[in-house]
């Protein structure tokens, strides 16, 4: 069932718009949901206009400009500014992705329009709530698992068994691609979505775990893993390239080969 944190019957707004920057050649257009739960109002989109000659490149270093510059309020997430930590992922021009990695220039309408994650509850503006995000992304237990005694020492993989794991162990759980799924959309609660079944696919598939077996158990189920109807929203959003849809088919495919 959706969840928004927002007041009831509220409907985006038009919000304020704020002043052109003095003197500045190369302007562009900003339209940014804002949303603040102390304040009891609607969420609204307000209208901001960056220096582009003053200001980075990319959607994230426009929104740091205003934040340092017009508008201090302005709340998003951000870490490493290079798509590695996730942090800055959101609803920019339409598509889930990493604003740092985002150039401002592919961004072909003229106003760059920002929302948050789509169909999370949000905390504050750009900052969706990923609780539940991180609680499924828990309950696959994203370690190894082992029976046998652990090697004190380095433990070897193969290089073939290593190759395995490319495609997978890349994700860095910016949730792009589970708030883009229409089935998770509709049941976040019991699906466990593309990033964490991507993740679980990424220790099934390693060569030094040794209970499979228990994990495609605790998969087994017409909700956590079989909502997954193949509509690959996941792939063209992930912002890493990686296809969670093929890992989805991957454990799908052990399901059948264990019962052969
Ligand atoms: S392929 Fe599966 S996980 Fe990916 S968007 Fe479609 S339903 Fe969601
Ligand atoms: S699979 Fe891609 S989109 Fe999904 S959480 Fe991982 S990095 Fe983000
Ligand atoms: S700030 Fe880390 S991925 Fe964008």
């Amino acid at each position: 069932m959706v969840q928004l944190n927002l007041p009831k019957n509220s409907k985006v707004t038009e919000g304020r718009t704020w002043a052109y920057p003095t003197g500045a050649r190369d302007v562009r257009e900003y339209k940014i949901y804002r949303w603040s739960p102390d304040d009891g109002k609607n969420p609204r989109i307000d209208t901001y206009y960056v220096d582009c000659g003053d200001c980075g490149p990319m959607v994230l270093d426009a929104l740091i400009w205003i934040k340092n510059n017009i508008d201090p309020t302005l709340t998003f997430r951000r870490s490493c500014r290079e798509g590695v930590c996730g942090s800055c992922a959101m609803n920019i021009d339409g598509s889930n992705t990493l604003a740092c990695t985002k150039h401002a220039g592919d961004v072909s309408s003229s106003a760059v329009k920002i929302y948050p994650l789509p169909h999370q509850p949000v905390v504050k503006d750009l900052v969706p709530d990923l609780t539940n995000f991180y609680a499924q992304y828990a309950s696959i237990e994203p370690w190894l698992h082992t029976k046998s005694p652990t090697p004190e020492k380095e433990w070897k993989q193969s290089h073939e068994d290593r190759v395995k794991l490319d495609g997978l162990y890349e994700c860095i759980l910016c949730a792009c691609c589970s708030t883009s799924c229409p089935s998770y959309w509709w049941n976040s609660e019991r699906f466990l979505g593309p990033a964490a079944l991507l993740q679980a696919s990424r220790w099934i598939d390693d060569s030094r775990d040794e209970e499979k077996g228990e994990r495609l158990d605790k998969l087994e189920d017409p909700f956590r893993l079989y909502r997954c109807h193949t509509i690959m929203n996941c792939a063209k959003a992930c912002p890493k390239g990686l296809n969670p849809a093929k890992a989805i088919a991957g454990i799908k495919r052990k399901m059948v080969d264990r019962q052969v």
